[in-house]
């Protein structure tokens, strides 16, 4: 894929337009809202859940460069909205962080990159049109754009790897990425999850990936337990409280809603240092 800002696809509703709309954004269109208002109709939790997400984002974030990480590679980044890796980063290592954003979507690309031209240093945070599933392809062109993987990386799969067509394969290149990543490093994922006996919610979850499967661009997985998410960290060590519903991964205040009907589960993985 070129870095040229890819055409509009306005036939079917986007994944990342439907997230911004569900967010309060205005970076969507008519497709995008009226699929978004269906599945709202469907699952009203859905907006608690996308904000709860964000927030976990940004706390991934923080912990992160309060680690002492300053690289940042966000695959499946979304449109730009309040509280970006890259502003989260600056508030707490002012002008010492470098962060990548990738989206296959042309409108998150597009609005990334007038979002970044928009910065005090534009050549410090770089958007880049871009395909998850292109493993090294992509990897070469994150390292071209300046991520030294031989530092630590805070590599972000936020909300991406449930908006897998079925039949594609998401561990082979999540494989590749934790491959990449220097010792010290983190991982930080998070994945919608139904680990609920609430029967009613899973039936408007299955009506909502078939969807989601018939009409937008990007298809929805199969729904994945705790386990199977936790297959994508590879092996490595979940930094406590490990894979968890969202708002109780290292929350700033208690949460005091239903944490399972933020529908998601989140976690944070950190890259040991080889054996001496
Ligand atoms: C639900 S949004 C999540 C945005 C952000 N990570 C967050 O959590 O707030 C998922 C994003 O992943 C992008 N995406 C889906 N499949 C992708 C792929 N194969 N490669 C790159 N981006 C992808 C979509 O375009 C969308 O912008």
């Amino acid at each position: 894929m070129p870095n040229d800002t890819p055409d509009l696809d306005l036939d079917r509703p986007s994944s990342g337009r439907i997230y911004d709309y569900w967010l309060g954004g205005t970076n969507n269109y008519a497709i995008d809202r009226e699929f978004a208002e269906k599945q709202l109709a469907l699952a009203p939790e859905i907006r608690e859940a996308v904000r709860e997400n964000r927030a976990f984002l940004r706390r991934a974030v923080r912990f992160a460069v309060e680690s002492g990480i300053r690289q940042f590679v966000d695959l499946g980044s979304g449109l730009p909205t309040q509280g970006n890796v890259h502003e989260v980063a600056d508030e707490v290592a002012p002008g010492a962080t470098r962060v990548v954003y990738v989206d296959h979507e042309p409108v998150a690309h597009a609005h990334a990159r007038i979002l970044l031209e928009d910065t005090a240093d534009p050549e410090r945070h770089r958007a880049l049109w871009g395909d998850f599933f292109d493993g090294p392809r992509l990897w070469e062109r994150v390292v071209a754009e300046g991520i030294d993987p031989g530092e630590p990386i805070c590599l972000l799969t936020v909300a991406l790897l449930h908006l897998m067509p079925p039949e594609s394969d998401p561990a082979t290149p999540m494989a590749f990425y934790r491959d990449q990543l220097a010792p010290g490093s983190l991982l930080v994922l998070s994945h919608a999850c139904l680990d609920t006996d609430d029967e009613a919610a899973k039936d408007a979850f299955g009506r909502i990936r078939d969807d989601y499967g018939k009409r937008t661009a990007v298809k929805a997985s199969p729904m994945r337990s705790r386990a199977e998410i936790t297959e994508f960290f590879g092996g490595l060590e979940l930094i406590d409280p490990g894979l968890v519903w969202l708002p109780e991964w290292r929350p700033d205040e208690p949460y005091t809603g239903d944490v399972t009907r933020t529908r998601a589960v989140a976690g944070v993985a950190r890259v040991p240092s080889p054996p001496e």
